[in-house]
């Protein structure tokens, strides 16, 4: 029976143990650092997930099979690298690789040199360079700061007001801790979806589609926020957008990571928008998306063990990826405040509920059913189905489960879906 370290401690990396744990070859799994709710399938270790030293040391003590890894500060810190340089096994991209996420303008030239469709752009160090082009060009602007920025990266400025500000923030008041360069891209219309695939150099394994709801407000209202809910079925995008996203986006890019010497071996997300003139990239991630893999890993039916290791040691996979034709949904519940400030240490108790519940941040309590809140986001509610009405009504039944005084949530998770119909 294989031993397995995945690293991480959020929902993904839930969603991810709990895929690893359905398989029939996986005997041990241990998690670094772990959650309250990943506890309950694999033995969490109290190492940070960046900490890439004591991460192979313990991996090399308990003779860990395959590593795993969840987030990016873990990929961008060299954790791949340096599990290979010791013949230790592990899923994910080199630090190399990881560029197509922690630099936008590393990402933006590849598209650009393989003619991979995204909006047109320009990259400054530059304050007064940058203000001068935005000035002269059409608002809303889109500002990205070039580097890992935890999600704050982006600004969309309605005005040259704004776009000074964040040009300031960006460029001179090193707000970011930085190497102080910003791309300047060109905004786009049209509903975003996620398309995340398993790739081992230019060999492509794509997962279902999914959507996030990045606001924190129902009717995509308020500050934007990790994901407060996903789903897949998406009605809105036909099969030749999928096909289309999978040959010009997804396969185009592994093609070119591999001619670039950085290939890419481990989870491609492509974060993108259907435009009214066709498909193109908004971001590409290095990882799997939280809360996307929430919805997505629900639904795999192949072992996923098999697709790891084939993945993390470039051997051929023996068939495709099975997936389920069922729907899933999730709604994500969170402390108030957030993303602003917010408590933690408030209570939470689970009732009896129809479907999954994948934990973000909590706390154990000792007792069984109960938790504390410990992060901004607390928890997920995941229901499976084979329509999306029956999936909505199953993931908001397990949010009412679910008692905590401290906690939102959107009620209008999957409302571009419904109102495409
Ligand atoms: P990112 O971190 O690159 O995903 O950007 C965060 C959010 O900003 C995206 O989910 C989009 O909603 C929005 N965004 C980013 N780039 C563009 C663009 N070129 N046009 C319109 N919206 C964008
Ligand atoms: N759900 C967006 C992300 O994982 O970056």
């Amino acid at each position: 029976m294989k031993k397995v370290l995945v690293i991480g401690g959020g929902g993904r990396e839930h969603a991810i143990v709990d895929a690893l744990y359905r398989s029939p070859q996986v005997g041990k799994i241990y998690c670094a650092p772990g959650n309250a709710g990943i506890a309950r399938q694999a033995e969490c270790v109290a190492i940070k997930d960046n900490d890439v030293a004591a991460l192979l040391a313990f991996a090399k003590e308990k003779e860990i099979d395959l590593t795993v890894v969840g987030p990016e500060a873990a990929l961008a810190a060299g954790v791949v690298d340096a599990f290979r340089a010791e013949g230790m096994k592990i899923f994910g991209h080199s630090k190399a690789a990881t560029r197509i996420e922690s630099s936008k303008e590393f990402a933006k030239q590849i598209m650009e040199k393989y003619d991979v469709p995204t909006a047109a752009y320009k990259s400054f160090t530059s304050y007064e360079e940058a203000l001068a082009y935005v000035s002269a060009r059409p608002f809303p602007a889109v500002l990205k700061y070039d580097g890992l920025a935890a999600g704050k990266g982006v600004v969309i400025a309605e005005d040259l007001a704004q776009a000074d500000e964040a040009l300031r923030d960006m460029l001179l008041d090193s707000a970011f801790g930085h190497e102080g360069k910003v791309v300047v891209e060109d905004f786009l219309t049209g509903p975003e979806f996620s398309f995340m695939c398993f790739v081992d150099g230019a060999k492509v394994y794509p997962m279902p589609l999914s959507q996030d709801h990045k606001r924190a407000f129902d009717g995509d209202k308020g500050p934007n926020t990790g994901g407060m809910g996903a789903y897949t079925g998406l009605p809105f995008i036909t099969e030749e957008d999928r096909e289309f996203a999978l040959r010009e986006v997804l396969e185009k890019t592994a093609a070119a990571m591999v001619a670039e010497g950085c290939p890419l071996s481990g989870v491609l997300y492509g974060g993108l928008m259907k435009t009214p003139s066709g498909v193109k990239v908004i971001e590409f991630n290095a990882r799997f998306g939280d809360p996307e893999t929430e919805v997505v890993l629900p639904l795999i039916d192949s072992d996923i063990y098999d697709v790891f290791e084939a993945v993390a040691t470039g051997r051929e996979l023996s068939g495709p990826v099975v997936w389920s034709n069922d729907i899933t949904m999730g709604v994500v519940l969170a402390s108030k405040g957030y993303p602003g400030s917010y408590e933690k240490g408030h209570e939470i108790c689970i009732l009896e509920h129809p479907g999954r519940i994948f934990h973000m941040g909590t706390k154990a309590t000792g007792e069984e059913g109960k938790y504390l809140t410990a992060g901004g986001r607390v928890m997920m509610c995941v229901a499976r189905a084979s329509s999306l009405e029956e999936a909505r009504s199953n993931a908001y039944a397990t949010v009412a489960a679910v008692k905590c005084s401290n906690l939102f949530h959107r009620s209008d998770i999957a409302h571009w879906a419904f109102e495409q119909r």
